[in-house]
């Protein structure tokens, strides 16, 4: 995810910009880049805008720096995890209008960046392929003299999200600073200000801060900051004290970065949905898919190759194209895949499911798909990483960088991308309007249903106190929820190094069922779907070998509480989306399982976030 600093004051800003950059690299990057006013010297007052941006490591940012002079008290910087356009120096923040005067730094998306582009601003001279550059332009309109007058009038064309940062060559002591979607926080030091996406790079020069909200914008000169909301009105917000230290900063106040992504789930999936949904017809559009609709139709076959979790989210993608589009479909776990003879033709669609991209089975398998004939396309998270530049389209998840070796929001936002394409499929073939609508309504509701989920936090971590001494664990789901027992067990094992076992509910009785026991805790998920039943009576032989019993179960089902020793409630969804709900009690029920034995839950043993090997 990209990363913002900028700062006004009395010091050199370019070692405090250069050092904060460094507080921002967890986050991911693939470029970077810097902008300060730069006053030429006592005698000429001239001020002009230097930029200097560099692809790769802040080191390669700070080996451009050393052969200049940049004099400054005031200045922007980024670094940058691209989302539109390609990792290259252009594509690098900060960007400028057609004059160079306005200088800009952003994270987030602008979705309407390309009706602006073609649109609005089509005699502008546009030099990046970012959605960004949109903004320095807008800016450029508008500005009449007053800089946050211009930004505030700027936003009014924007659909998207945004953190952003400017400067104007006019106004060589202000900073004008915005969010709508994407966190900035303004540091209050002694005649000073720091802004950045979060309290990380401020933190060694002040614990003042003042979160930014939705909606506002921060004028900040050397006076003073005031604060206005987008109507132009100001807003007194106090600074308030924080005593993070820079490590728990980087985690946004969490002790590690699998709690975060966890609890980041309900926003990033947001981005994932974000502008991919089309209301008045119930269906998506992935544009990326690169394919006519005649293409669309000949498709006879899909197959979703991926490995670990991407695997288990591929899983859930199965059933989702086999009931909305019709299509047999299969997942294949790439290291299989590829020394295979797999029968493949031109009319096979092979999605790559990955959220490195760079994960060497998948990329073997793909390229043998390729090598075949079908049509090939990434289900990716990292921008330009190997599968997004190797497959001939596809679509990225947006969950931003995912840090912690265990997958969890790449997973939930894979699953989300899976069945936006299960839904556009389903509408060229049997899925009519109105079952289209109730899916994409159902998807717009899964962000407030997770959020409801994740305020049981403590009864979770309750849980896992009562069964950490357990040496084993079973995960049980049928159906749709098959696949989350899957990844709940394969969270717990890469964390807690405990043992356990994914099954169907209906395979146990064909030989897993000899190993229960009173020491053999179950997991199992008992939501109100077509398979309540039989899953129920799955449980009900359980209980019979007096194995202790934990459900996943939907609000008010009273039953679920006979049948389990303990029951975590989940608001009810549309059954195909279950699994979006339902995953992350168990992702936490494994993260609070690992604190408490003490592992080391970010970089689980013998585990790396990306398998480049065979
Ligand atoms: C998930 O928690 C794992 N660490 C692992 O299974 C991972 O999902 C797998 O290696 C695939 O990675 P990819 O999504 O980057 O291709």
């Amino acid at each position: 995810m990209c990363g913002i600093v900028g700062y006004i004051g009395t010091k050199s800003a370019l070692p405090i910009l250069v050092k904060g950059l460094r507080r921002l690299e967890y986050r991911g990057y693939d470029s970077a880049g810097i902008a300060v006013l730069n006053q030429q010297s006592e005698k000429n007052s001239e001020t002009t805008i230097e930029r200097v941006r560099a692809v790769g490591k802040i080191d390669n940012l700070a080996e451009k720096l050393k052969t200049m002079t940049l004099n400054s008290t005031m200045g922007i910087a980024h670094t940058r995890w691209a989302t539109h356009g390609g990792v290259t120096e252009e594509n690098a923040h900060p960007h400028t209008d057609c004059s160079g005067d306005i200088i800009v730094v952003h994270n987030g998306i602008i979705e309407n960046y390309r009706e602006l582009r073609s649109g609005f601003l089509k005699d502008h001279t546009l030099r990046s392929k970012t959605d960004t550059e949109i903004l320095a332009h807008l800016i450029e309109v508008h500005y009449q003299g007053d800089l946050r007058l211009a930004v505030q009038k700027a936003l009014q064309h924007v659909r998207g999200t945004y953190g952003l940062v400017v400067m104007h060559k006019n106004e060589p002591r202000k900073l004008v600073a915005a969010r709508l979607g994407s966190p900035l926080v303004v540091g209050v030091g002694d005649k000073e200000y720091y802004v950045a996406s979060d309290t990380s790079p401020m933190l060694a020069y002040t614990q003042q801060v003042i979160f930014l909200d939705d909606g506002e914008i921060a004028e900040i000169t050397d006076h003073g900051l005031q604060i206005f909301n987008l109507e132009d009105q100001e807003i007194i917000k106090a600074a308030e004290h924080i005593d993070w230290n820079e490590d728990q900063a980087e985690k946004g106040g969490y002790s590690h970065f699998m709690l975060k992504e966890i609890i980041d789930q309900p926003t990033v999936i947001k981005d994932a949905l974000r502008g991919r949904l089309v209301e008045d017809e119930g269906t998506a559009h992935l544009g990326g898919l690169n394919m006519t609709e005649a293409q669309m139709h000949s498709v006879n076959r899909i197959i979703l190759i991926a490995c670990g979790t991407a695997s288990y989210a591929a899983l859930v993608g199965k059933y989702a194209f086999e009931r909305l589009a019709g299509i047999p479909t299969d997942v294949e776990v790439a290291s299989e895949f590829r020394y295979r003879d797999p029968i493949i033709d031109r009319q096979t669609l092979v999605f790559g499911v990955s959220q490195s991209g760079e994960t060497a089975d998948t990329i073997a398998a793909l390229r043998e798909a390729k090598r075949k004939g079908a049509y090939v396309r990434g289900i990716v998270n990292v921008v330009g990483s190997t599968i997004a530049r190797e497959t001939d389209g596809g679509t990225y998840i947006h969950a931003g960088p995912e840090l912690a070796v265990a997958s969890t929001k790449a997973y939930t936002n894979m699953v989300a991308v899976l069945l936006m394409y299960a839904l556009q499929f389903g509408r060229t073939r049997r899925v009519t309007v109105a079952t289209g609508q109730r899916v994409v309504a159902a998807l717009r509701e899964v962000s407030e249903k997770m959020e409801k989920i994740l305020r049981q936090g403590d009864y979770i971590k309750m849980l896992a106190e009562k069964y950490q001494h357990y040496k084993n664990f079973f995960f049980l789901g049928r159906g749709i929820n098959y696949p989350v027992a899957l990844e709940g067990s394969l969270k717990l094992k890469e964390i807690t190094y405990i043992h356990s076992e994914a099954y169907p509910g209906g395979e146990m009785k064909h030989g897993p069922i000899a190993l229960l026991s009173p020491d053999f805790p179950v997991f199992a998920i008992l939501t109100k779907n077509q398979l309540y039943d039989k899953m129920r009576s799955n449980i009900e032989e359980i209980r019979a070998r007096q194995a202790p019993v934990i459900l996943i179960a939907t609000e008010g089902d009273e039953q679920a509480k006979e049948l389990a020793d303990d029951v975590i409630f989940v608001p009810p969804t549309m059954e195909l989306l279950e699994p979006l709900i339902n995953t992350l009690p168990l992702q936490l029920f494994a993260y609070h399982m690992a604190v408490l034995l003490g592992r080391d839950v970010d970089r689980p043993r013998n585990l790396a976030k990306s398998v480049t090997v065979e």
